[in-house]
């Protein structure tokens, strides 16, 4: 198994189990500042992708806030499509769809041809040499004066990385467990990353009360 195959797996299992359920928009409400620049950039957005959406809650909540966009969610888990796909159906949304899908779901879609992309806590669990790949297809996809909202993970440094047991290689890369679980990039890095992107701003997110705080980029194409 490569690592990649190792990261699917791995994420596969943290999904497994879960039944689908009918929710409402208060369900899955993500605060803010996430919910205002869905709010802002979701509503003219004809398409709004989630890539390596999960069990799909962000998708699910720009979905709610704006009704007249198709919004898509793809993601290599079967185990969270399943949860996704059969809860938004139970829960009767009509704009959005889940599907099992790598970088070549990307590679199939036209260019310019997405209003909002949503990519949370994706890029940043996957090792540094595969980014790039990715970051190209957003910016391809991306239409002219279309918005990128990236999440990714607090920044984990020496104190936290000792108490999670991680072990770290020379290019700041965690492995917990033998499992490729983050590739802890500073701000500046996510930022330089989206070359053919301008960078808006950044926020803290906490998506649990007492969670940590993650940090949100926008960009625009
Ligand atoms: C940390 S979770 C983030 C889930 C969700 N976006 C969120 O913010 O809660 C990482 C997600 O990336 C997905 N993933 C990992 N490798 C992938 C790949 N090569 N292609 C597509 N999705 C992948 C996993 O299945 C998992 O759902």
């Amino acid at each position: 198994m490569n690592e990649s195959q190792k990261i699917e797996e791995f994420w596969d299992n943290a999904f497994k189990g879960v039944a689908p359920m009918k929710l409402t928009h208060e369900d899955v409400k993500m605060g803010e500042p996430f919910e205002n620049w869905i709010g802002e950039y979701g509503p003219s957005a004809q398409k709004i992708v989630d890539f390596g959406c999960g069990e799909g809650s962000l998708l699910l909540d720009a979905a709610f806030i704006c009704p007249t966009s198709i919004c898509l969610g793809l993601d290599a888990s079967r185990n969270a499509i399943a949860f996704a796909e059969g809860s938004a159906k139970k829960s009767g949304l009509k704009n959005i769809s889940f599907k099992v899908g790598r970088i070549e779901a990307l590679r199939s879609l036209p260019s310019e041809s997405v209003g909002l992309f949503i990519c949370s806590n994706f890029l940043d669990v996957i090792p540094l040499e595969n980014v790039l790949e990715y970051v190209f297809e957003i910016e391809r996809l991306l239409e002219k004066d279309g918005h990128l909202i990236l999440k990714v993970n607090f920044l984990i440094d020496e104190g936290i990385r000792k108490r999670i047991g991680g072990v770290i290689n020379e290019k700041g890369e965690i492995r917990i467990g033998g499992v490729f679980r983050s590739n802890n990039r500073p701000d500046e890095a996510w930022i330089k990353a989206f070359k053919g992107l301008s960078f808006m701003k950044r926020a803290d997110f906490r998506r649990l009360p007492k969670g940590p705080y993650d940090r949100l980029f926008l960009f625009r194409k």
